[in-house]
């Protein structure tokens, strides 16, 4: 069954990455059915920052050389291991268990979201994504398809591009896991109707939803090869 795990984290009721990747979800379950499909809410349902025993836990792994998960049973050393454990393992199968992964990310204060950091920091666990016997990444084959919400621009030529730390954020974290299957899609100004200083940027902004809903339509159902990065203002 080809798989889909769908990620949200936004808090906003009226979100517009959650409008986007919910597209995305429709349309690719309108092609493969429900059957392979996850979805986690970050927001709603917090994934709890990393802690002491976490970093114990990781730093005896990284010491012994990269074991395979299912051996991580016999390293614990406290009820506080294991319990830290029982909260990461599922996180990480669900990546290892996906073709596609799909994440929905409002930009906050020019980055991403707490409880999607959280996620990050859970899941990857030291040796979580790579294949022990050949020290190669488990998510080479694995497509990551992002869909970013900004209330402002950020895109090429734009005077606020160097502030984008969501994107350049998402692009080393991904590829640093091995993902080459990378996708951008960003719904820019999506604060104009709500800004009166960005009011006049309302029809740029409706351009930008709109080729970002015909992005995600065309990623979920692969019906070209789509650029690499898509959409930006
Ligand atoms: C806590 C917070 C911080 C934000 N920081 C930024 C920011 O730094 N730059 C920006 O362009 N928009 C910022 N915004 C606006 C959001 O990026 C915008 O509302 C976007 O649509 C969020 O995605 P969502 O609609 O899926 O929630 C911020 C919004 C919130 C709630």
């Amino acid at each position: 069954v080809t798989s889909l795990l769908h990620l949200d984290s936004s808090p906003a009721r009226d979100s517009v990455s959650r409008q986007l990747t919910a597209l995305f979800a429709d349309t690719w379950r309108s092609r493969h059915g429900s059957a392979g499909y996850t979805y986690r809410d970050l927001a709603a349902d917090q994934v709890p920052l990393v802690g002491p025993a976490y970093c114990t836990l990781g730093q005896r792994v990284i010491a012994r050389g990269l074991i395979p998960p299912a051996e991580l049973a016999a390293l614990m050393e406290s009820d506080a291991e294991a319990r830290e454990w029982a909260l990461t393992w599922p996180l990480i199968d669900e990546v290892l268990a996906a073709d596609t992964v799909l994440v929905g990310v409002p930009m906050h204060n020019f980055s991403i979201p707490a409880s999607l950091k959280a996620w990050i920091d859970q899941v990857t666990f030291p040796g979580a994504f790579t294949d022990p016997d050949i020290h190669d990444s488990l998510l080479r084959g694995t497509k990551v398809v992002v869909v970013t919400a900004r209330g402002g621009a950020y895109g090429p030529g734009t005077p606020r591009e160097a502030y984008d730390f969501q994107m350049p954020y998402l692009r080393t974290y991904f590829s640093g896991l091995g993902v080459q299957d990378l996708h951008f899609v960003h719904a820019e100004l999506t604060r104009a109707a709500h800004t009166p200083g960005l009011a006049h940027f309302q029809p740029q902004a409706a351009h930008s939803l709109a080729a970002a809903r015909d992005a995600v339509i065309t990623l979920a159902s692969r019906l070209q090869a789509a650029p690499d990065v898509v959409n930006q203002i």
